[in-house]
């Protein structure tokens, strides 16, 4: 019965390798990049049909029985092997089953910066079947706490070195009985314990197998935070699945296990963890953890630790670029950098200086359904689509009005298509296969994720927020961010926040936060747009020391603007776009406009003279 099919079958594949020759010049790349992706995709539907998933931390767990001397992670000169990090974690769990015990599926937060710690802690009480929710160690008090809470964590782990910022939260925390611990022998806090006076006393045994047995692959196992588009920042909910997937990222682009994998973005983001570390212990490579990026280390690093690949997100291409040149530039082993992000110029200067390094682009939000990758390598693209893409992962792009902010809606009352060339919004179907996961707690910030009703009654699309090209090679490119949110030194900032704070003044009638582009950065810096109560006068020094007291580096707004009135849209949301467009240049702008100063340590009135310095580099951002 079989046999006429399989004939036409290899006839067929026969005509179309003529074919593809001329017509479709990806037809490989596609096809073996494809077949990556459906042998990973049976895999995971096996996990779904016996109702027992491998998960990343079983996977790890794997590895430390497989090759238990091999080294898992470097850190300052330390050398860590899988066993090491498998006894240590268990150690972890040992210490919470012994001083206070936790149920499955219990949230524990973490505040922790990247150290070896972070991955113990992380292991440990996955052993335990309990969720992690990551903490971003850059944000403190008001926004620090909404996040804890809005992951519903019972328990709050903090590292040695976060103690001052744990100690800003702590009355709050001990109100809602909340129980900390800090990664150190002893802490002269009240009513906070310690683990590692602890940790000395119990066996690295393991825990008992059966408490991190999963049984659905849709079970939420970590809350990483993320601006999404809209408000505060969200505990988007990280399901098994997006952890196998992640995990997959750097096999999938031709990793093996003699790999070494240099990681320094931060470990909170789902970049690092998921695909750096989940897909280092899928390969049962090696990892080289940094503390923090340093432009001028990173080389010397990878020499040193034989590299071979890297992860990296726009700005740090664009970072190493702007090194001064040195002697042997090509000289290291990195072979391949995974990551997002960088733009089509750097990534050409990035090659040119720095050697024939596979880049690996990478497109997916932490909370979202779809992912691309640049599987065949053309310079700029997030990734190529075809038919078969499209129907495991169905996506469109759609029409969107940038200046009222939202889809352009026809008269039949449906979203539209855009064309090949034009810019769009993307957006991709929620079904069975693709599902979205959400947030933890409040239901409207998912649904707020979500359109429905966009070609026909019934249907929801997850709105990824990013608009995006696709060019009639069927080439995606990144072009902007809608939204309440902009990306500045690779974090997302979400504009209602940093509106929320500075609204907090008593001399405030209304800011409206934005971003602004600057030639050579990545991203948009932040610019805020205020209006003073009638009687009341500004005063940029109290903003100053607010804005440094509630937000971390990245979310301050570098500048400001005095309006007498806010313009709305016609949907009663504050007008950004034409604020945007005009930007920040005195001789253009009518307003007043002020500069954030921090030799000043306040706002300083924005002259033309500071203006030509930020545009030609001399200040720095
Ligand atoms: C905190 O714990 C104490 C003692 O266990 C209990 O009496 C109190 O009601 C708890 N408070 C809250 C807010 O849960
Ligand atoms: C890096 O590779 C070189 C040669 O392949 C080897 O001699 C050296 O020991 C390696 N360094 C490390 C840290 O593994
Ligand atoms: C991604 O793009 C680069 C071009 O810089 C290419 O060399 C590489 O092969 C591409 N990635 C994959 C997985 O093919
Ligand atoms: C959710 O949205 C509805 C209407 O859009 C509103 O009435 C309700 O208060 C919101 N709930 C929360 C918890 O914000
Ligand atoms: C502002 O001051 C004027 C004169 O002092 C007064 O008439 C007016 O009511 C004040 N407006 C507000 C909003 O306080």
């Amino acid at each position: 019965m079989a046999l006429p099919w399989i004939a036409a079958g290899l006839a067929g594949l026969l005509a179309l390798h003529f074919l593809q020759k001329t017509c479709f010049p990806y037809f490989w790349a596609d096809l073996i990049y494809l077949l990556k992706v459906v042998r990973y995709g049976l895999r995971i539907e096996i996990y779904k049909r016996t109702g027992s998933v491998v998960t990343v931390v079983d996977n790890f767990m794997e590895q430390a029985r497989r090759v238990p001397n091999k080294p898992f992670l470097i850190y300052q000169e330390q050398v860590y092997t899988y066993r090491d990090v498998d006894r240590r974690s268990n150690q972890v769990a040992q210490v919470f089953m012994k001083y206070s015990p936790l149920e499955k599926e219990d949230t524990v937060a973490m505040l922790m910066s990247n150290e070896p710690d972070f991955l113990n802690v992380w292991f440990g009480l996955a052993k335990l079947g309990c969720r992690l929710a990551f903490l971003n160690y850059n944000i403190r008090s008001r926004s620090l706490l909404h996040c804890f809470h809005s992951s519903g964590a019972k328990m709050l782990i903090v590292g040695a070195d976060m103690v001052e910022t744990l100690e800003e939260i702590l009355p709050n925390l001990q109100e809602d009985n909340i129980s900390v611990w800090v990664m150190a022998k002893e802490v002269s806090i009240k009513g906070v314990n310690t683990i590692l006076d602890k940790l000395e006393h119990v066996t690295d045994k393991p825990v008992p197998q059966h408490l991190c047995h999963v049984s659905s692959i849709r079970a939420a196992t970590l809350y990483i935070f993320t601006s999404g588009t809209t408000g505060l920042p969200k505990a988007a909910l990280i399901s098994q699945l997006q952890t196998l997937k992640g995990a997959a990222g750097i096999w999938a682009f031709g990793g093996t296990e003699d790999d070494i994998v240099y990681i320094t973005l931060p470990l909170y983001h789902s970049a690092a963890s998921l695909i750096g570390i989940g897909g280092s212990i899928y390969l049962g490579a090696t990892c080289v953890l940094k503390k923090k990026f340093s432009a001028s280390q990173f080389w010397i690093d990878c020499k040193k630790h034989n590299v071979t690949v890297v992860q990296y997100i726009g700005e740090l291409c664009r970072y190493l670029c702007n090194q001064p040149l040195k002697e042997g530039e090509k000289d290291h082993k990195v072979r391949m950098a995974v990551g997002n992000g960088v733009r089509s110029d750097v990534w050409k200067e990035f090659i040119r200086r720095f050697g024939d390094i596979k880049m690996c682009e990478l497109y997916g939000a932490t909370e979202g359904n779809i992912c691309f990758m640049n599987h065949t390598g053309k310079i700029g693209s997030v990734g190529r689509s075809n038919i078969f893409y499209k129907l495991l992962f169905p996506f469109e792009l759609i029409k969107y009005d940038i200046q009222k902010d939202e889809p352009i809606i026809n008269e039949q009352g449906w979203c539209e298509r855009v064309k090949k060339g034009e810019t769009g919004l993307l957006i991709s179907q929620v079904n069975k296969n693709n599902p979205f996961f959400g947030y933890a707690g409040n239901k409207n910030h998912t649904t707020k994720k979500l359109l429905c009703n966009v070609f026909r009654k019934g249907d929801v699309y997850f709105n990824t927020g990013d608009l995006m090209v696709q060019d009639s090679e069927n080439f995606l490119y990144f072009r902007d961010r809608i939204g309440d949110t902009f990306r500045w030194k690779g974090e997302n900032v979400a504009t209602t926040e940093v509106a929320d704070i500075i609204g907090m003044l008593n001399f405030i009638q209304e800011a409206n936060i934005y971003g602004v582009a600057i030639p050579e950065h990545e991203g948009k810096v932040g610019m805020a747009s205020i209006i003073v109560k009638a009687n009341e006068t500004l005063d940029v020094k109290t903003i100053y020391e607010q804005i440094v007291t509630y937000l971390p580096g990245y979310a301050r707004p570098r500048f400001l603007r005095l309006q007498e009135n806010m313009e709305m849209t016609g949907t009663f949301k504050q007008q950004k776009f034409r604020l945007v467009e005009q930007g920040f240049n005195p001789s253009a702008v009518p307003d007043p406009l002020y500069f954030l100063d921090d030799s000043e340590k306040s706002y300083v009135p924005l002259t033309k003279d500071i203006y030509d310095k930020i545009l030609s580099g001399q200040i720095k951002l």
